[in-house]
């Protein structure tokens, strides 16, 4: 029984990615399990320079899940390319490097300086960050934006290219824009713009007063967005969202992802990725399948669904 998938030429050795802002560089979780278990893992987004991300407070909980505003804190994509980068390669899994900026030209020169840096295999475009006024909000929405970005990048380099997607729109046009722009791949859904008040102190609980929310309390949304995305795409598409459970990974397959990024989970089951891929191990024999690629779009009435509303 194999639980091999691929993204393009790149084989991973299961479905479960861990996602960016959730594992940093790759070592956050090696007390709980280690990088040769996992399919792969996404690094914190870098950006052109150096960012000191917002003021505290920056997370806050709700009603199963969590509202992050940590405004893309990271040490610039120079430093970290020289410093952590050459660690990352080391890693028993496959890591995708995720870069963020405020403009087309910044996303193909991190495409480039990542070219000549070496070693880079994917990269995830974070065209969604809800939590910096540029950073998704405003070019994330926008299918042309997300052409030209992905067009940018493309002429750089030939790594697999990943368009992380917002919910804070309709996805299905940002993909296709993506896709025209020469993306391999799609990921969905980033966090959904979200709000927590504390009614003590009649404050917002973030210092930024939104912020981006996560965990199961999204798991719907980003099933549906995901669904509504693997009809009108043939490409890979990688699903995120609140995923917590093996059976949680297995209706994101059913709709049609290839592989999944779990990030929220991670917070309060840090072992969450093991018990995943025992699980789809069990499952996968349970419903005799020899690969894991035998549930990717198994989904039954799949078509009758389109026929409704919200096709
Ligand atoms: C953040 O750093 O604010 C979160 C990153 C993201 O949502 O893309």
């Amino acid at each position: 029984m194999s639980l091999e998938v691929k993204l393009g030429d790149i084989v991973l050795r299961n479905p479960v990615l861990v996602a960016s802002g959730a594992y940093g560089y790759g070592d956050d979780y090696s007390a709980f399990f280690d990088n040769s278990v996992i399919g792969g893992f996404v690094t914190k987004s870098v950006t052109p320079r150096p960012r000191r991300g917002n003021p505290h407070p920056r997370v806050a909980e709700t009603p199963c899940g969590m509202l992050n505003s940590i405004g893309l804190e990271n040490s610039g994509i120079d430093h970290f390319l020289e410093r952590e980068w050459p660690a990352v390669l080391e890693k028993p899994c496959v890591p995708i490097l995720s870069i963020a900026a405020s403009a087309a030209e910044e996303y193909a020169e991190m495409c480039a300086k990542a070219e000549r840096a070496g070693g880079v295999r994917a990269i995830e475009i974070n065209l969604s960050c809800p939590n910096v006024k540029e950073g998704g909000r405003t070019f994330g929405t926008d299918p042309r934006v997300v052409e030209s970005i992905l067009r940018g990048c493309r002429r750089e380099t030939s790594a697999f290219l990943i368009a992380k997607l917002t919910p804070n729109t309709d996805p299905v046009p940002i993909a296709r824009g993506a896709e025209a722009g020469g993306a391999d791949g799609l990921s969905l859904i980033n966090t959904l713009l979200g709000m927590a008040i504390d009614v003590e102190r009649r404050r917002p609980k973030l210092a930024m007063g939104m912020g981006g929310l996560s965990g199961p309390a999204i798991r719907p949304v980003a099933l549906a967005m995901t669904y509504r995305v693997c009809r009108t795409t043939s490409l890979p598409v990688i699903g995120i969202g609140g995923i917590s459970t093996w059976s949680d990974v297995v209706e994101f397959l059913l709709v049609g992802a290839t592989a999944v990024q779990v990030g929220t989970a991670l917070f309060s089951d840090p072992v969450a990725p093991i018990e995943m891929i025992a699980g789809l191990n069990e499952y996968c024999v349970r419903h005799g399948h020899e690969s894991i690629t035998g549930v990717i779009g198994a989904l039954e009435s799949g078509d009758l669904i389109l026929e409704g509303v919200h096709a």
